[in-house]
């Protein structure tokens, strides 16, 4: 199947850089709803509608975190991971797309390593970008590493939920986790939250 054409790839790339201007002109700041919960949690789960502001909110949140306090001694203090129901997705959403961390923070930029895609801050810290589309897919995410805190992107949209929720909870050893659905998909993401809403922790 054809990607996308080089005009609506600069389409695309012109409409990501204006909305960054507009944030940066006009000095983004987040809406009650966006503020992560207060205390001790580990699952912030954003269940609310089209445009809601999920995904800037989740861009946020990773953004005030790798700007707190180390978690790792050493050159990386924040290990994370973005995942999205493909990796394509997650590229687009979690950092080129309008709502995305390249929007709200333009000192992070995507590195392609041989090992995958990274987003990287001049901290050091880094978020590993993947997909749970496939086998593969959970097979890169049980080799991830450790992380300190994980954005689930529109996770019951996710085709390999179960497997790819359970890897990204092995992984995850001291962290937080970011997760945001419109309420219309289908499948219900609070089968991992053991809570319905509007609590919005996870246990
Ligand atoms: N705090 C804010 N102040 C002003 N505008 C905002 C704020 N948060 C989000 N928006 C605007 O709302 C729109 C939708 O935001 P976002 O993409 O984060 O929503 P979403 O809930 O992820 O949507 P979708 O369900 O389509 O993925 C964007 O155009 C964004 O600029
Ligand atoms: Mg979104
Ligand atoms: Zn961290």
């Amino acid at each position: 199947m054809a990607g996308p054409s080089t005009a609506l790839l600069s389409a695309r790339r012109l409409y990501d850089m204006a909305a960054l201007a507009r944030r940066v002109a006009e000095g983004w700041a987040p809406l009650p709803h966006q503020i992560p919960p207060p205390g001790d949690w580990y699952g912030w789960l954003l269940l609310a509608g089209r445009g809601a502001g999920k995904t800037d909110a989740c861009a946020n949140w990773m953004i005030e975190h790798v700007n707190g306090p180390a978690c790792m001694p050493g050159p990386i203090p924040h290990w994370m991971a973005i995942i999205g129901p493909t990796l394509g997705d997650a590229v687009r959403s979690g950092y080129e797309g309008p709502s995305g961390i390249r929007a709200h923070d333009p000192r992070a930029v995507k590195v392609t390593r041989d090992g995958g895609t990274v987003i990287h801050w001049p901290n050091g810290s880094e978020a590993k970008v993947f997909g749970a589309h496939s086998e593969e897919d959970t097979d890169r995410l049980r080799s991830g590493g450790n992380t300190c805190a994980v954005w689930c992107e529109e996770m019951a949209a996710w085709r390999y939920l179960d497997q790819a929720y359970a890897q990204m909870r092995f992984g995850l050893r001291t962290g937080e986790i970011c997760t945001e659905d419109p309420p219309e998909h289908g499948r219900d993401s609070r089968d991992h939250s053991g809570q319905s809403p509007p609590d919005p922790r996870l246990p």
